[in-house]
């Protein structure tokens, strides 16, 4: 649970989280209007950061609204927020704001509603992790980062109550991603993940296991991934900023390879490990 006395950002005011209160007309309550960000934070460090802040002008932009702060202002909010704690994670969202009424189209005129807190990271399971298959049910602007999220929800929550932690879209006979975490599956030796493309969210921890693959002379395809590849991988591994690299080991029921992290996730999580202790460092 989160500390009701933890201090949050709102539209420009640090107060406690129980005091940081928003409109009913707000139009991310009304509509789920707005976009967000999840940057974990090593060593009081926030990972990734350029990518995170580009990812959600990207993801601003996609839903025509403007970048409401600097560079600078976030950095600065980061740190405020941060308070030393070593390793956690930022949680931030712009909505478009209140209006006057309730109405699709956009007020004009309205400032949007900026909201930040830094919580807890849940530790990650490196024993591996049971998840599901789903059909896609979501819009198909799923580059975008939008707190939009109820297919998601609906997916994650069918994955909770089938005992597993993660549900894996698929859309066309494809596989895509999870409802919290984008795909990677080796097949036949070569590690696959599907392109970035408006089906996906385009992942900073999926380009960082790229980028690491890429460094690493491990051999890596992007390129779109067969449901059947899928259910016959050797591994497959979930990346998130939360989740970090996450191996499965058992997909609808079935054995993922042999039933345990396999070694290139062995490698590779190694591998990611040592770019977040570079951060802790300072390097
Ligand atoms: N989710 N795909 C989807 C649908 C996601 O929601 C997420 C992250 C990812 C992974 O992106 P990244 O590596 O940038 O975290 C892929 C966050 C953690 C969340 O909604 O809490």
């Amino acid at each position: 649970m989160v500390n009701q006395d933890l201090i949050v950002y709102l539209n420009g005011e640090y107060l406690p989280l129980n005091q940081a209160k928003v409109s009913v007309l707000d139009r991310g309550f009304l509509f789920g209007d707005g976009v967000y960000e999840v940057i974990p934070v090593y060593g009081g460090k926030p990972f990734r950061l350029a990518e995170h802040l580009e990812r959600l002008s990207n993801s601003l932009a996609g839903i025509r609204m403007e970048q409401p702060l600097s560079t600078e202002a976030w950095g600065e909010m980061f740190s405020r927020l941060i308070q030393g704690v070593e390793d956690q994670q930022i949680y931030l969202q712009i909505t478009r704001g209140a209006g006057t009424k309730r109405d699709h189209a956009f007020p004009k005129g309205v400032a949007p509603t900026v909201f930040t807190m830094c919580t807890a990271i849940a530790p990650i399971p490196a024993s591996g992790v049971k998840a599901i298959t789903v059909p896609d049910i979501r819009w198909q602007w799923c580059h975008i980062k939008a707190i939009t999220l109820l297919a998601n929800v609906l997916q994650k929550q069918q994955a909770v109550e089938e005992g597993c932690v993660e549900a894996i879209m698929h859309r066309d006979g494809f596989a895509l991603e999870g409802a919290t975490s984008n795909l990677f599956v080796l097949v036949n030796g070569i590690l696959l993940t599907p392109p970035k493309d408006n089906d996906i969210l385009p992942g900073i921890t999926r380009d960082l296991v790229v980028e690491i693959a890429q460094a690493n002379g491990i051999v890596l395809e992007q390129r779109k991934v067969l449901l059947e590849e899928l259910r016959s991988a050797e591994e497959v591994w979930l990346t998130s900023s939360t989740r970090e690299v996450l191996p499965v080991i058992e997909l609808d029921g079935q054995q993922i390879g042999k039933g345990q992290p396999g070694p290139l996730w062995i490698r590779m999580n190694a591998l990611y490990q040592e770019r977040k202790e570079l951060l802790r460092k300072g390097l």
